[in-house]
């Protein structure tokens, strides 16, 4: 990356029933890898990766939330402040794919308002074991008014393009109300943006329950 562009930092939160793949689509999107053997993701983690929109520098904080019931309280912590999230389930699994009604239940209640979601159908490599139709996840994501992709972990298919469509959704409310440093000629260099408070656009308060 080239030196003195602006850079700013965003939040985004995968969410979904354990095994449906969040873990290898962080995976697949920042290391452009894929392992077949499940490790459910115990309580939380995260990892980074920067992309690049108009001159702008996005570091993705990517958090990788554990899928097990166990862990639902924990993972309800981080809801806020969130600027995206990825709401997954697996075209093989109908049950994730019924439970997006849950999660989604718990953004409108937990996220900011003004939070960037995107629904997601992986393992779309699994054609013989597919139980939810593309049209079934379409429709889905009209009725939350929100943005849809099959994707593959294993294959790749659909991974850099759904996290750059977030990054993309993000960087335009972004843009919508821009901070001092996006408009000015010269800005801060970027490690003194990192110590900066968030913007407040992207880190509104929670909704009312
Ligand atoms: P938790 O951490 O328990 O919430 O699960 P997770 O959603 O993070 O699932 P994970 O990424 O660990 O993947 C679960 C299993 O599905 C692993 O065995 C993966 O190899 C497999 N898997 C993930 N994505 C794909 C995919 O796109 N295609 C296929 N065929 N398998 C996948
Ligand atoms: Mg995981």
């Amino acid at each position: 990356m080239k030196e003195g562009r602006f850079e700013h930092l965003v939040k985004i939160l995968t969410i979904g029933e354990s095994a449906v793949g969040k873990s290898c689509l962080i995976q697949r999107f920042t290391k452009n890898e894929f392992s077949p053997h499940h490790t459910s993701t115990i309580a939380i983690d995260f990892k980074m990766k920067v992309i690049e929109i108009n001159n702008v520098r996005l570091k993705m904080q990517i958090w990788d939330t554990a899928g097990q019931e166990r862990f639902n309280t924990l993972t309800a912590g981080f809801f806020k402040g969130s600027d995206g999230i990825v709401l997954t389930y697996s075209v093989t699994d109908e049950k994730s794919f019924q439970c997006v009604n849950k999660w989604m239940d718990q953004v409108q209640k937990l996220a900011p308002v003004d939070v960037k979601v995107i629904l997601i159908g992986n393992k779309a490599d699994l054609d013989a074991e597919r139980k939810v139709s593309r049209e079934e996840g379409e429709a889905m994501a009209l009725k939350y008014g929100i943005k849809f992709y099959e994707t593959s972990a294993k294959s790749g298919e659909n991974v850099q393009e759904l996290f750059l469509d977030i990054g993309n959704q993000i960087f335009e409310k972004i843009e919508q109300n821009p901070p001092a440093w996006m408009t000015a000629s010269k800005g801060p260099n970027m490690s003194s943006m990192m110590t900066k408070p968030k913007l407040s656009c992207c880190g509104g308060a929670p909704r009312e329950t």
